[in-house]
């Protein structure tokens, strides 16, 4: 199990935009009851589960292994964690201009749901929308 502090580390070295969550945050976020965790070397996703839905929170792989299916493996377990808890539907947000991410949800059968328009303040301040994608289990 990757500690607070290797989640940060990882998180740190995959964002910029939105800016990377700080040890403390991911260790208060764990401590939830609804927050779950899915790890492997190199990558981890964190997802909140409530009800029927679960929204994705955090997708981060290393960038020294990316292409290699790490991304994909970890959603795969990440829906199957949702399933066992009953949930119907997983909800993400992405960056409209992060097309690894938006590649990698559309492989993985997620479907373009709506924008948040200038959701996120980009380099330099610009703004950036956010794509809200969904998939039904
Ligand atoms: C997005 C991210 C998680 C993908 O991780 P990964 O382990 O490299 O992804 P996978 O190897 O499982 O890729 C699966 C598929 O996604 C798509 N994909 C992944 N990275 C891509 C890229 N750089 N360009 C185009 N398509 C890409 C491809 O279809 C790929 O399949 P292929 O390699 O057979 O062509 C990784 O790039 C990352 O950590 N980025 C920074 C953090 C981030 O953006 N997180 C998501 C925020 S919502």
């Amino acid at each position: 199990m990757m500690s607070p502090g290797s989640l940060a580390k990882l998180h740190a070295q995959c964002f910029l935009t939105p800016r990377p969550w700080s040890s403390k945050e991911f260790q208060e976020l764990l401590l939830q009851t609804s927050v779950h965790l899915v790890s492997k070397d190199y990558g981890f996703i964190v997802g909140m589960l409530i009800g029927s839905e679960a929204e994705l929170l955090t997708l981060a792989v290393d960038p020294q292994q990316h292409r290699k299916g790490i991304a994909t493996k970890l959603l795969k377990e990440f829906e199957n964690l949702c399933r066992s808890n009953t949930i119907k539907k997983i909800i993400l947000e992405v960056m409209e201009t992060n097309r690894p991410a938006l590649k990698l949800y559309e492989t993985n059968n997620f479907i373009v749901q709506g924008a948040r328009k200038d959701y996120y303040s980009g380099v330099n301040g610009i703004k950036v929308s956010a794509i809200i994608m969904t998939k039904v289990l």
